[in-house]
């Protein structure tokens, strides 16, 4: 592989705990092109813009996908990412829906690991701090019939965040607007999903709402998941989270959460879920915890939730509920902090 190299890091310039998720890139970038009908061999340069023409056909029809994943590093300084080979699986899902050619193994998973190698002193050392992976697939054909592109570009880019929600959630069970529908591209990482989200997302910021909680589009009648994050709730000890349809993304720390309780001897319960069954389990104190699982977010608390005119505050949180004891175990795996039982991590030697 190509790899040209930074005259000069810019690690440490900033203090990222101060800086908004996701605006503190690392010093490579992971860059592949389509053309002519092939995956073009990947390069590894230095993190900077690109031109475009303003007829990009990404920015003209929205043939653009992305991933998210994280990276840290294990007591021997080896960068340890998790489950990649899912997120790799997902995007080409996507990649597929959107009309887009697949991603090759050797340009995702080899390409990522060499960046991660290259960039390994940009994985934060910091508790409750990673190295975000983003992934993005767009089309640069510049022509703007409507058509699938002939041309894209592949690029992975790694920046540092530290936690991407600062406090427990206060959720809107959206009633109106809806994120996605059946047969549409809700199961996709599709850029447009998260771009259609954030108009009902500031009408309910505005009213005091961090997050939405989205409903089916059929009938408004059944959660879906966060946008940012899947949901899971505790009811009666059963961890129970909607189940997964074309409208809904298939997280990889969903699916990982579920392993882990499965593997606990939890109930666990993949199905529809419907506001009336969470207001009654509310209401007669079955309740016990309603989360957001997701990369970004990792285990999100969720304090409050509404619906309908009404706020329902849920039970304060202990060390014995399952988003501790459940997503603290998944973080130790993620982090290389205890054995990797389940074999999810890819570890990347330093160089
Ligand atoms: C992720 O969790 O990695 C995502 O892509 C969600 C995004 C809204 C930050």
């Amino acid at each position: 592989m190509i790899i040209q190299t930074v005259a000069q890091s810019r690690l440490g310039e900033k203090d990222f705990n101060e800086l908004p998720f996701g605006s503190v890139y690392a010093d490579h970038m992971l860059v592949a092109d389509y053309e002519n009908n092939s995956w073009q061999a990947p390069k590894i340069v230095p993190f900077a813009r690109m031109e475009m023409s303003p007829s990009l056909s990404a920015l003209n029809y929205g043939q653009a996908i992305f991933e998210g994943m994280k990276a840290y590093v294990n007591d021997n300084g080896e960068a340890i990412t998790f489950r990649m080979n899912e997120n790799y699986e997902r995007m080409n899902r996507s990649a597929i829906r959107m009309c887009m050619p697949e991603i090759p193994e050797h340009i995702f998973v080899d390409g990522l690991k060499a960046l991660l190698q290259l960039d390994n002193k940009w994985i934060p050392r910091q508790e409750n701090a990673a190295l975000y992976i983003r992934p993005i697939l767009f089309a640069t054909d510049e022509a703007v019939g409507v058509k699938p592109s002939d041309n894209y570009r592949f690029c992975i880019m790694t920046c540092q965040i530290a936690s991407y929600f600062k406090e427990p959630l206060k959720v809107l069970i959206e009633p109106e607007f809806i994120r996605s529908a059946q047969g549409g591209v809700g199961f996709a990482k599709a850029a447009g999903n998260y771009a259609s989200a954030m108009y009902p997302t500031k009408l309910a910021q505005e009213r005091g709402f961090h997050q939405i909680i989205w409903t089916d589009a059929a009938e408004h009648k059944y959660l879906e998941e966060s946008g940012a994050m899947n949901l899971m709730l505790v009811i009666n000890n059963v961890v129970i989270t909607p189940s997964l349809s074309d409208s809904k993304l298939a997280g990889v720390t969903r699916m990982s959460l579920l392993h882990i309780a499965r593997t606990w001897n939890m109930q666990v319960e993949e199905r529809l879920v419907s506001i009336e069954e969470l207001i009654a389990a509310h209401t007669n104190n079955t309740l016990q915890e309603v989360f957001g699982v997701g990369t970004a977010a990792n285990i999100a608390a969720i304090k409050m939730f509404h619906y309908n005119g009404v706020d329902y505050e849920l039970p304060a949180i202990t060390e014995n509920s399952f988003q501790i004891k459940g997503g603290g175990y998944l973080n130790q795996i993620k982090q290389g902090k205890t054995t990797d039982v389940f074999n999810w991590n890819t570890t990347i030697p330093v160089k």
